[in-house]
């Protein structure tokens, strides 16, 4: 039987959950928004922040980046071949409904080399595996053991067609590439929203660790000089990150716009570990 798509207005919304991810923090970040005419957001994730605010109607050109190229594959993909990507996702909750556990293992350990392949077996792995978190080991492969949900929603139709609509239409451009590019050609009237792999919250007066992950305590120096450099070209900047030491001391200079918020954040698969922490929002404006 033919499948019919039809063009869905409904909003698009982060198609795959995401380290990180922004979107419980929402109502407080959109507070916080100032008018502007481009868009950056160099460490895009699963772009909650984006997609709530690309669906706003006004006229705006976007930018949007990350690190990660099979993330940035993935948007790319949804905008151009969706369909494709829609009847890959279909076939893979077909498999994986007859028998989850060998279906997933058999998934993560193949290593496609086709587009729809690729950020097909990304989605799917996204959608059922535990916590629902992309997370790659030193080697760079995906690492993560199934999850247990029940009946995971691998193919968002509608959503997956929403987003491809909404980054057809619009003014947007997405790129793989390290942040500090990213923003080279931000000028006044420009906003920009940063959002890194948070600095780690000391939890011992001697902690000595400044590493999380491949973004170290140098990349945070590196980004606090390019937030430096942006505010004096008259730059609005919004940036998120953990309540630390280090960071506190590093934007010391915009402690008028620091404000701080109550999160909790989802690191721990026992649901009473999951404790409130408090984050930063630091502003320029
Ligand atoms: C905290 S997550 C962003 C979460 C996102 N705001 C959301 O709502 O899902 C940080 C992102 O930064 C990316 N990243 C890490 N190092 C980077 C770099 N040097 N330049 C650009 N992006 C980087 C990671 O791939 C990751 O997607």
């Amino acid at each position: 039987m033919k499948q019919e798509y039809r063009l869905i207005s409904s909003t698009p919304k982060p198609f795959v959950k995401w380290a990180g991810g922004k979107r419980q923090l929402l109502p407080v970040i959109t507070n916080h928004i100032p008018k502007f005419e481009r868009y950056f957001e160099p460490f895009l994730g699963g772009g909650a922040v984006f997609f709530s605010l690309v669906s706003q109607d006004r006229y705006v050109k976007w930018s949007v980046s990350d690190l990660n190229s099979d993330l940035v594959l993935s948007y790319v993909t949804i905008r151009d071949r969706v369909k494709e990507l829609i009847s890959a996702l279909e076939l893979h909750s077909t498999n994986y409904f007859k028998n989850p556990s060998s279906y997933y293992y058999k998934i993560r350990e193949s290593n496609p080399k086709g587009q729809i392949e690729k950020v097909s077996k990304l989605i799917f792995l996204n959608k059922t595996c535990f916590n629902g978190l992309y997370r790659v080991n030193s080697k760079g492969k995906f690492n993560v053991p199934l999850g247990k949900y029940v009946n995971p929603n691998i193919v968002n139709k509608e959503n997956l067609l929403a987003v491809s609509e909404t980054l057809q239409s619009k003014e947007i451009s997405i790129k793989c590439q390290d942040f500090e590019r990213a923003l080279k050609n931000a000028t006044s009237d420009d906003f920009v929203y940063l959002d890194p792999p948070y600095q780690p919250v000391s939890e011992t007066a001697n902690f000595t660790s400044y590493t999380d992950g491949s973004f170290g305590y140098d990349d945070q120096e590196r980004l606090c000089a390019k937030f430096k450099a942006l505010d004096r070209k008259g730059v609005k900047v919004l940036l998120s990150n953990s309540k630390s030491s280090e960071i506190l001391e590093l934007f010391d200079e915009f402690s008028d716009g620091i404000i701080e918020i109550n999160a909790n954040r989802f690191i721990n698969s026992v649901s009473k570990k999951r404790t409130g922490h408090t984050e930063l929002l630091i502003k320029n404006y």
